[in-house]
This record gives C-alpha cells, sequence and structure tokens, in this order.
C-alpha cells in the first residue's frame, strides 16, 4: 500500500519524502491555505521540489492539486484543470464527485490530464470514478469515522466492486483523511491502494511505547556489560 502525505507544505513534504519514502501527495484548498501562500506560488513550489529533490520519476510522481472549488460547471472546472495540468506533469488534478465534475474528469481524461476524483462518500460515486477511468478516486473515510461510522466494510465493498469489473489497480483507491494507525491498518487490510494522511499520523503510527520501553531494557543491558 502506498502512503501520500496530505499536506501543501514543502518543508514537511521533503521531510516526509526522506524520512520515511512517501509516494505521493495529496493537497486541498485547506492545505495550500494552511501554507500561509498564495495558490499559484504553492502550486509553483510543488512543482519545482521534485525536480530540485531529484525523486525519480519524478514526472509520474503523483502530486494531486484541486481545482478551485467554487466552480461548477463541467466546462469551468476543464479549464481551471488544463491550466494546472499545464504547470507539471506530475500533477493529477482533484476534481470533486459532483455532476459537473463528473463530465469534467471524463473529459480530462480522454485528453490525458491525470485526475483524481475528490469528495466520495459512497459506493455508487466509487463506480462512477471507475467507469470514467480517473487516475484516482478520494473516498474520505476519516471524515465518516468523525461522524461516527465504522468504514471497514465501505472500503472493503470499494475494492470488492472495483475487481469485479478489472478496474482494481486502474483507478487507485486513496483512502483520504485518514486520522490513525488503525485506520492505515483498516485501509491495508481492505486492499486500499494508497491511504494519504497529514504527518503527524504517520509518525505517531511508526511508534509504539514497547519499542521505547525495548530500547530501555536493551540499554541496562548494553551497560551492564563488559565493552573490553
Ligand atoms: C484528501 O485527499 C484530502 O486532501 C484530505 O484527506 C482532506 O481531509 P482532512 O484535511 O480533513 O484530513
Amino acid at each position: 500500500m502506498k502512503y501520500f502525505l496530505d499536506s501543501a507544505k514543502i518543508d514537511e513534504i521533503k521531510y516526509a519524502y526522506n524520512t520515511f519514502g512517501i509516494d505521493g501527495v495529496t493537497t486541498n484548498p485547506k492545505h495550500v491555505m494552511l501554507s500561509g501562500k498564495p495558490f499559484l506560488t504553492v502550486v509553483r513550489e510543488l512543482a519545482d521540489w521534485v525536480k530540485e529533490e531529484g525523486v525519480e520519476g519524478w514526472e509520474k510522481f503523483p502530486i494531486s492539486v484541486e481545482i478551485n472549488p467554487h466552480l461548477e460547471k463541467a466546462e469551468e472546472m476543464i479549464a481551471a484543470a488544463r491550466e494546472i495540468a499545464a504547470v507539471s506533469p506530475n500533477f493529477v488534478i482533484k476534481i470533486p464527485c459532483t455532476i459537473g465534475g463528473i463530465e469534467a474528469a471524463r473529459t480530462l481524461e480522454k485528453e490525458g490530464i491525470r485526475t483524481n476524483l475528490t469528495l466520495v462518500f459512497s459506493d455508487a460515486q466509487a463506480i462512477i470514478a471507475a467507469k470514467n477511468k480517473s487516475l484516482f478516486v478520494s473516498p474520505f473515510i476519516g471524515w465518516k469515522e468523525d461522524n461516527g461510522e465504522d468504514c471497514r466494510d465501505y472500503i472493503a465493498n470499494v475494492v470488492k466492486i472495483y475487481k469485479n469489473y478489472g478496474w482494481y489497480g486502474k483507478t487507485e483507491i486513496i483512502c483520504a483523511a485518514v486520522r490513525t494507525a488503525k485506520q492505515i491498518v483498516d485501509c491495508a487490510v481492505a486492499g486500499a491502494d494508497i491511504v494519504t494522511a497529514g504527518l503527524a499520523v504517520y509518525e505517531t503510527s511508526f511508534k509504539h511505547p514497547y519499542t521505547n520501553q525495548g530500547i530501555g531494557i536493551f540499554c541496562d543491558a548494553w551497560d551492564n556489560t563488559r565493552h573490553e
């Protein structure tokens, strides 16, 4: 399962890439706002970073950039997506799963601009993403679980449906807004292709109190051993 970092902050992306080898990046208007920088500055910084970092195969290192969320009509979304996609070949354009967004993503994929159908909350929405050949579909499991739903069946159903129709691995399933180590594991058990989460979620998920306890035990043993 691939790990994407959900962030628009270059220092976080750089750190996550060099520390645990993230496989891609997802951004959204909220992350861009939190970077404190203008939208176009962030877009250019993201495009420059993959080259400056020397990311292997950078042209295919996926960075999802979302279009202006105010846009509703397919033609407006398509125009916005083309502008963003022209900045860097590794950009994947995030389009909301609305009727206009579905039409926009379908057209963009036909012309070779890769899309990430986002704000997906149901199996039916996940099906249309695959039928229209989006590169990614983003079921937001964190938001659902924050509201008391258990998403294990949801992810498993999307995986099953994709396998039923030969879409699995073609439209990759990004479980989005992942908040906990348990959710990462749930996604992996269900067969999701990718999880996307913030830096703190990954860092917490890689820690375990027994690891620290074990280091303490071994330090004591080391200190009570002769080193001649
Ligand atoms: C996914 O692609 C989204 O950017 C993301 O997960 C949004 O959710 P959050 O900001 O609430 O985590």
